[in-house]
């Protein structure tokens, strides 16, 4: 299966993903689009020899002319799944529903918990026992699609966000390459119910 990853940071899950492809993943990344220059993640991608583009959106106009070129790149690649690996852009619903049911998000909390930003201060702040991450289908609603996949972890008395957040991440790099691959061997889809559906047990 061809995925085009979309990037905005470090990429540590796009490291996940990449290594996952190396060793037997029933996927290929074959692109790497992020909105900033300076986004480690497009180094990464070189190393491995995989195509790394930059499209700032800062060279645009707004969020549709931005969005028209995105989706121009993205599809130049022919991607049957894309994947928001900390891409830190909102995405219009018309953009998202280019992309129904093939294109994944990984959150770093227990949706419906906690969406959108700082999501590990929000659970240390809101006394939650557990915490997690999650990987959801993309629907218009921010961080609302049907969730996927989650790892969850016990709060540690004391813990901060840092500690708390690298828990969590390392958590993510397992769970991702876990429903990518799933996807990518024709396991996982979104139903026409938009309810997940998965073939098998997980
Ligand atoms: C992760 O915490 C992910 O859940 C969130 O953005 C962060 C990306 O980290 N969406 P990385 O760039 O994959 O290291």
């Amino acid at each position: 299966l061809r995925v085009v990853a979309l990037i905005s940071g470090s990429g540590s899950n796009l490291q996940a993903l990449m290594d996952e492809a190396a060793n037997g993943g029933a996927f290929e990344i074959v692109a790497v689009i992020s909105n900033r220059a300076d986004a480690f993640g497009l180094e990464r991608a070189r190393r491995t020899g995989i195509p790394a583009e930059v499209l700032d959106h800062r060279d645009f106009a707004g969020r549709e002319p931005y969005e028209a070129e995105l989706l121009a790149l993205i599809d130049r690649y022919a991607p049957g799944l894309v994947i928001l690996a900390g891409f830190m852009r909102i995405l219009t619903p018309s953009f998202v529903e280019h992309y129904a049911g093939r294109m994944l998000n990984i959150h770093p909390s227990l949706l419906p918990k906690f969406r959108g930003l700082q999501t590990h201060q929000r659970a240390l702040d809101a006394e939650e026992r557990e915490h997690g991450a999650s990987v959801h289908f993309v629907t218009p609603e921010l961080d609302g699609g049907p969730v996927v996949i989650q790892a969850r972890l016990d709060i540690h008395p004391g813990e901060d966000a840092a500690t708390l957040a690298q828990r969590v991440l390392a958590q993510e790099h397992v769970i991702y390459p876990r429903a990518v691959g799933w996807f990518a061997q024709g396991r996982l889809r979104l139903g026409e119910d938009g309810r997940p559906w998965l073939d098998g047990a997980p």
